[in-house]
């Protein structure tokens, strides 16, 4: 049974693979010949945070490839102690064909899917967001073409969607660069774990916004207080301000930088309005590529696990 629950799950052939098949799939939309692939199939969608993006996108692939979807709240699926996480995953994963979670703790995805007979999907953990970084390279590749040796500089908080992109970066030699203050970067062994998968990978922390972002090709941020840090917010608000994309830090990068935010976006915090706005934005492309993305996710994880 292949899941994936982090990047890590994946070797960055199949990083490759997967945003290669979400690219061809994503061509045979918009030319109307998406096949059917997933006839009949059941995606279920439990998710103990809010989502706009993840839980559409997901359930909207599913049915564009022939199957059906259904969501659930932890506590409609009983995670919340109804009955056991391990009860919930043996039955859910009986009547789902694929089963994507998004939960606070890593482990009860990884729990979840110890027992699970189909399947799962990482919807964002508090440590890692695997289907957006696989959107944030397709993304990449359809505005900066070849982006091999292409240099990718995420501001703010070294949090869950900054561990995956640089998983994601390395598997397709995009230089990262870490741009956060000290206490809120990535942990220090991550550089090790990076290096092991791929020897040579460029990872750099650099805290100063106006160095970081001289040689980038793509400036990507993301909120400063993540969902459950909520009341970690007015600190946060203060160490990350130098952190802010605004006009002035835009103009420090090269002329045709993109910007990138996985989204929601807190205008004035992380991003200023002008800059959401402005041509080098690609936001919404991007948040499109959710979409694409899922549906390679499905395909290819059903398929790899029905051929084993
Ligand atoms: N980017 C993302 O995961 O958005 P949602 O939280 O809306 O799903
Ligand atoms: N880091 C954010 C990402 C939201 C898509 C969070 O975990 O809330």
């Amino acid at each position: 049974m292949k899941h994936l629950l982090s990047l890590l799950d994946l070797s960055p052939v199949q990083t490759q693979e997967l945003i290669d098949l979400a690219a061809k799939l994503k061509s045979d939309w918009k030319q109307g010949q998406l096949k059917p692939l997933l006839d009949r199939k059941v995606l279920v969608q439990i998710y103990e945070k809010p989502s706009l993006r993840t839980r559409v996108s997901f359930e909207s692939a599913m049915i564009h490839l022939g199957g059906s979807g259904m969501f659930m709240s932890e506590k409609e699926a009983g995670l919340d102690g109804r009955e056991s996480l391990e009860d919930v995953a043996r039955v859910v994963s009986r009547f789902a064909d694929v089963v994507v979670l998004r939960t606070f703790s890593q482990k009860m995805i990884e729990d979840f899917a110890k027992v699970s007979n189909c399947p799962v999907v990482n919807g964002l953990s508090d440590d890692f967001h695997p289907c957006q970084a696989l959107t944030d390279i397709l993304t990449m590749q359809e505005h900066c073409g070849d982006i091999e040796g292409k240099t990718m500089v995420y501001l703010g908080d070294g949090n869950n969607v900054a561990r995956s992109l640089a998983i994601s970066c390395a598997d397709m030699g995009v230089k990262f660069i870490l741009c956060s203050p000290q206490g809120y970067q990535l942990e220090p062994e991550f550089a090790e774990i990076l290096e092991k998968r791929v020897p040579g990978a460029s990872y750099q922390i650099i805290e100063d916004p106006l160095e970081a972002v001289k040689n980038a090709d793509v400036l990507y941020t993301d909120v400063w207080a993540s969902m459950g840090q909520e009341k970690e917010t007015a600190k946060r608000r203060v160490a990350f301000a130098p952190y802010q994309i605004n006009a002035e830090l835009l103009a420090a990068a090269p002329k045709s930088v993109k910007f990138m935010h996985c989204l929601p976006a807190k205008r004035g915090l992380e991003v200023t309005d002008d800059v959401m706005e402005t041509p080098n934005s690609i936001v919404f492309d991007q948040a499109e590529n959710r979409m694409h993305i899922a549906r390679a996710v499905f395909a290819w994880l059903l398929k790899v696990s029905s051929d084993k």
